[in-house]
């Protein structure tokens, strides 16, 4: 009979490796480092997540500038309140709380928990959880996350896109355009104009786009088309030129504005309301929300062949401060992943 000592005691790791944000500023490097801290405590309802991977977003960049200045009444007015940037994850479960009936220990899960992802381990409630996709590598899941949604909730909510829709996405190379290529094209578009940079053309077309339109070469709004849904994720043209490329019963999907410090982007998406009231085409927008239904969509969508995420750079934790730098510079080809483990 085995004594008391020589029993295996299951391992308890308290503290980990993560990416931790000292305070606002538009480079990484002086505002993020990569060291230790605590692993977080988890409640009843909540699981512990071994991370195996997190991706950019332009997400992050609002927690790492801390603009426009209003997200500071959330964020912590002079340094962040949560110090562990990323937002997408992908790992699996070490720990359920008590209360927790529909995930166990081992279950290999992907989401979107807004901050914290840049971590050996992160905790997250359930209902911000799916299965990860069984036809992808676990690490590409974490790509899943905001952008993803956003592509999902803008052309499926927003828009209330239907089979058959001629679709205009301007922005159609990062994360987010280069989902909504696929998830418009999944959800029925007759057509879709990509609107990207000449480096990005023969991606878009790969994805499922009809028609790209260079940025750099020509400005889409002189085109003759007009659309169902134009989905606007780079918010370079006035409303008045993006009203115009509308069809009469159109939606102008305001997805992004120009940044600024005070309230940029979202004075583009005030404004827009308002001004819509003058239109006959609906305006739509809004902040994506992250919910394990519209993660398990998105993982049924890529078991389907239907979205596959385009992958940029590779980075790993370590490497976090210049995923995060390069992410800044605003030219994503699609998703960068910083591998964890
Ligand atoms: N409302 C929401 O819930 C929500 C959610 C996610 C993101 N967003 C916002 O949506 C925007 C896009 O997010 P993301 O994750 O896709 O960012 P991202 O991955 O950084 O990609 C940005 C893309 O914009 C393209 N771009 C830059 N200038 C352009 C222009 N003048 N015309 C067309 N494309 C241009 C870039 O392509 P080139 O390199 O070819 O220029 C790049 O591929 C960001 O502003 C983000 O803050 C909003």
């Amino acid at each position: 009979m085995e004594t008391p000592e020589t029993i295996p005691s299951p391992v308890k790791v308290e503290t980990m490796k993560a990416a931790l944000q000292t305070g606002y500023g538009p480079d990484a490097r002086e505002v993020i480092r990569v060291g230790h801290t605590d692993v977080p405590t988890y409640e009843s309802d909540q699981v512990l997540i071994e991370v195996a991977a997190s991706s950019t977003n332009a997400l992050d960049w609002h927690y790492m500038t801390g603009l426009p200045y209003f997200i500071r009444l959330q964020s912590g007015l002079r340094s962040p309140k949560r110090q562990i940037p990323g937002a997408d994850f992908a790992g699996v479960i070490v720990g359920v709380g008590d209360d927790v009936t529909d995930f166990a220990i081992g279950d290999r899960v992907f989401g979107d928990v807004s901050q914290g992802a840049f971590a050996e381990y992160l905790v997250a409630h359930p209902r911000l959880l799916s299965l990860a996709p069984q036809s992808i590598p676990l690490e590409e899941s974490a790509t899943l996350g905001v952008a993803a949604l956003t592509a999902l909730q803008g052309l499926r909510d927003w828009a209330a896109m239907k089979p058959g829709d001629r679709i205009l996405i301007n922005g159609a190379s990062g994360g987010v355009g280069t989902f909504a290529i696929q998830v418009a094209r999944a959800l029925g578009a007759a057509h879709i104009t990509a609107v990207c940079s000449t480096n990005n053309v023969d991606t878009a077309f790969a994805l499922g786009a009809h028609r790209v339109v260079d940025y750099k070469k020509e400005d889409f709004t002189g085109i003759e088309d007009k659309f169902d849904v134009f989905f606007d994720n780079a918010g370079s043209k006035s409303l008045r030129a993006s009203q115009r490329m509308l069809t009469e019963n159109g939606v102008f999907v305001m997805i992004t504005g120009r940044k600024g410090k005070w309230i940029r982007p979202a004075d583009r998406m005030i404004g827009g309301a308002i001004g819509s009231k003058f239109w006959k085409q609906r305006f739509a927008g809004g902040t994506a929300s992250a919910n394990g239904r519209d993660s398990a969509t998105l993982a049924k969508m890529v078991d389907d062949g239907q979205v596959r995420p385009v992958i940029d750079r590779r980075f790993t934790l370590d490497e976090a401060v210049e995923a995060l730098a390069y992410q800044a510079e605003g030219h994503a080809r699609g998703k960068s992943i910083v591998t964890v483990r």
